[in-house]
């Protein structure tokens, strides 16, 4: 499949994040996290697996970093686990966590790697949940802490901040549904979490920049919202598409959500619509909704979305939602600061792997067409550099660009590696 052309200063990367690959969750000082608190719950991750080990990055980070630089990428987003910093949340640093994270960042500097530093990637600190985690207004504060301390030691390598990953997921699946850690179950009552994250963002991205910081953005996940019933998709359009991006990009929430947000949330949203350097999407597949066919908690309900090939996870591939998504953010915020893909991939089980292939090319197509529309996409960055931990799914789907056997923690690039390092050298 042909890819089309993009700017020769079009920033390609690929994307993990820490609790996925690093493993050693008991060494080098690391606290507790909430995620290792719900693996080992029964009953809560896929055949019982956990990510104790997972791909070994803590201590395989330097072959990791030389299959990045084999495969060419300008940039490399990761993320920094909060427990390994700060094992508590708050107070003391742990300093083998921050020697860990100098290794990481000094050896892709020198394989010329821009960093691309996600602040938290969902390990909230065990000891910050049991004080209330994001259904408390403490831990925007604690986090923004955290952030003044990766900033002031890291912001002279790092070349791009996101301080948090998809917090949506965080609050519907973490605290709505209960899917994922913390495994809370409490529906639209979770939606405190939200702004309580929002405000995090906020103010981490002015203790970043006071920390001296080059750019500062976001990596939300958004898909289009599909459906014939205009209330259920507008509602579920605000929850999944405007909840986050709305107070930051436009000071506002959605009205619809007012009466959901804590007391006094009006008084925070200059601080969460701090300007950005860039806008992080991520992006999957679309939703299908309906009105409900009976009474229940929720003004909507999901419908599969059909007639599209399946990745192994089950969701459909659907490139062209990509460029209709980045038409919407074009047009619905004016100021929209220059875009990033901060994730896109699919779950395959092949090492030759033509479906990851066709995948990758028909979004980048897509990524070409919103372009075209008006959109100003800068990067792009795969999900994933490896096969890992995929929550409460386990190691079943394979996102990876290479090949990791659970046994042996061998790594073997994939066809789609080759594929992407030769479009990467192509495009310069
Ligand atoms: C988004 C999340 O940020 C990442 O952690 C996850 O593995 C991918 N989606 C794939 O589901």
């Amino acid at each position: 499949m042909k890819v089309p052309h993009l700017p020769s200063d079009f920033v390609w990367g690929v994307a993990t994040a820490a609790f996925q690959i690093e493993g050693a969750t008991a060494e080098g000082g690391r606290g507790r996290s909430i995620w290792d608190t719900f693996t080992a719950t029964p009953g809560k991750i896929a055949r019982g697996e956990h990510a104790d080990v997972s791909t070994d990055h803590y201590h395989r980070y330097l072959e990791d970093v030389a299959l990045m630089s084999d495969l060419g990428v300008d940039a490399y987003r990761f993320s920094l686990a909060w427990p390994r910093i700060q094992p508590d949340g708050r107070g003391p640093v742990n300093p083998e966590g921050i020697a860990f994270y100098d290794r990481l960042l000094d050896s892709l500097c020198e394989a010329g790697i821009d960093p691309v530093a996600t602040v938290y990637h969902w390990d909230t600190p065990q000891a910050l949940e049991d004080r209330g985690g994001w259904l408390s207004r403490e831990t925007a504060e604690r986090f923004a802490e955290y952030a003044a301390i990766v900033g002031e030691r890291f912001a002279d390598r790092v070349k791009m901040w996101i301080p948090l990953n998809e917090p949506m997921v965080m609050s519907i699946f973490g605290y709505g549904i209960g899917e994922y850690a913390p495994g809370k179950a409490l529906l639209l009552d979770a939606i405190p979490t939200a702004h309580h994250q929002l405000l995090a963002h906020g103010l981490a991205v002015t203790a970043l920049r006071a920390a001296g910081a080059r750019a500062v953005g976001t990596a939300n996940n958004h898909s289009p919202i599909w459906g014939e019933d205009p209330e259920p998709v507008s509602f579920l359009d605000a929850l999944i598409n405007r909840l986050f991006a709305d107070p930051i990009l436009l000071g506002s929430y959605p009205e619809v959500l007012h009466d959901r947000l804590p007391d006094g949330f009006a008084d925070d949203l200059p601080a969460i619509a701090a300007p950005l350097d860039f806008y992080g999407v991520n992006y999957y597949e679309p939703m299908a909704v309906r009105a409900p066919r009976t009474a229940g908690p929720l003004p909507f309900e999901l419908v599969p979305v059909e007639g599209y090939p399946m990745t192994t996870n089950g969701s459909p591939v659907v490139p062209d939602g990509l460029r209709e998504l980045l038409v919407l953010l074009h047009e619905r915020y004016p100021e929209m600061p220059p875009v990033h893909i901060t994730e896109n991939g699919c779950s395959f089980d092949e090492i030759h792997d033509s479906d990851r292939i066709d995948f990758l090319a028909g979004h980048l197509t897509a990524v070409r067409e919103a372009m075209d529309a008006g959109a100003d996409v800068r990067g792009y960055f795969v999900w994933s550099l490896l096969d890992n931990f995929e929550w409460s799914k386990g190691y079943a789907p394979r996102f990876g660009l290479v090949h990791v056997d659970y046994d042996t923690l061998v790594r073997t690039p994939k066809d789609s590696f080759a594929w992407y390092r030769d479009v990467i050298k192509r495009s310069r």
